[in-house]
């Protein structure tokens, strides 16, 4: 799906260029957040509804953030409150909310592929912010623009991306963006959380620590996603933590200069020590969350842009 679609569903299938109109439009709201201003006009009138089927603290409030610094009107709803608790389904919610004409739909759902379904159902832009084990695009354009911020460049870097790849959606995300812009990429954990289609998707893959950590560039560390493991294919948090877990000793293969990430939310001790992720020399994690208001300002910006209201 290329980028002047509609939606944003899924980094996969972006071109370069589209991912940079995205990076680039998101490098002037990071300038503006920091100026204290902010764009009222911009999605004035516009409405803009969260709807969130799983657990956010970040990314949802990040989305608000960014609604209404562009003027959006913003609309939280979460499953605790919502309908979908006395049954009603998916499309039964797309029906309710296309009915009240709203511009911007941002969703996250258990299920891979949800927001693509909403997406056919719906006049409004749908942005994905996460479904199941898919995708999570805007995760990994905040990512990208970290990146670039502090390293000046994606092409040529070596990305460690490190822990529960099996579950993570951030990680598909951002193994499609880095490989699409030319970053060596390399997924490292143990053999059960490392998905069977990683082999097909333009990376390596690392079974220890000190082989995919050697000469990295920049360490991405992903949670250990517990609510999605039926059972444990990691026996516990302290042997996992002594094999995958981060610490000084285990940074101290990549660069001297490599940066550290973690989209959060982060299980301190298990997949990162608190010394590592609170180093400010080292970690950027802070400032992905930073990056990740300007993002989805921008995503919002643009995406406002080529809706059916512009059309008309
Ligand atoms: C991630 C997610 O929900 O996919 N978190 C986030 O958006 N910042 C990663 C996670 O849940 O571990």
């Amino acid at each position: 799906m290329p980028a002047s679609s509609r939606h944003l569903l899924k980094i996969e299938g972006l071109t370069p260029p589209e991912i940079g109109q995205y990076l680039d439009l998101a490098e002037s709201y990071v300038l503006l957040n920091r100026s204290g201003k902010t764009q009222r006009d911009l999605l004035r009138g516009r409405t803009l509804i969260n709807l969130f089927f799983e657990d956010s603290t970040r990314t949802r409030t990040s989305f608000e953030l960014a609604g209404k610094r562009l003027g959006a009107d913003v609309i939280n709803m979460s499953v605790s409150n919502s309908s979908v608790n006395k049954g009603e389904t998916l499309l039964d919610t797309a029906a309710t909310l296309n009915a009240m004409h709203c511009d911007l739909l941002v969703v996250r759902h258990a299920q891979s592929g949800a927001p693509n379904l909403l997406a056919q159902k719906v006049d409004a832009a749908v942005i994905n912010a996460g479904d199941g084990t898919h995708e999570h695009p805007t995760q990994a354009l905040l990512d990208a623009l970290t990146i670039r911020r502090r390293k000046g460049r994606l092409a040529g870097l070596v990305v460690a991306i490190c822990g529960d790849i099996l579950h993570s959606r951030v990680a598909r995300s951002n193994i499609h963006l880095l490989t699409t812009l030319g970053s060596e990429v390399r997924l490292v954990g143990p053999p059960t959380l490392i998905p069977a289609e990683a082999a097909s998707l333009g990376v390596s893959v690392h079974h220890s620590m000190e082989q995919g950590l050697a000469g990295a560039d920049i360490v991405m560390m992903l949670r250990l996603q517990r609510e999605r493991m039926a059972s444990g294919p990691v026996p516990s948090a302290r042997e996992y933590f002594r094999f995958y877990g981060l610490d000084r000793g285990k940074l101290a293969y990549a660069r001297p200069d490599a940066l550290v990430m973690h989209p959060g939310p982060m299980n301190r001790g298990v997949e990162i020590d608190s010394d590592i992720a609170d180093d400010p020399e080292r970690s950027v994690i802070r400032e992905q969350v930073e990056m990740g208001v300007a993002v989805r300002m921008a995503v919002l910006d643009l995406l406002s842009r080529r809706g059916p209201r512009n059309a008309r």
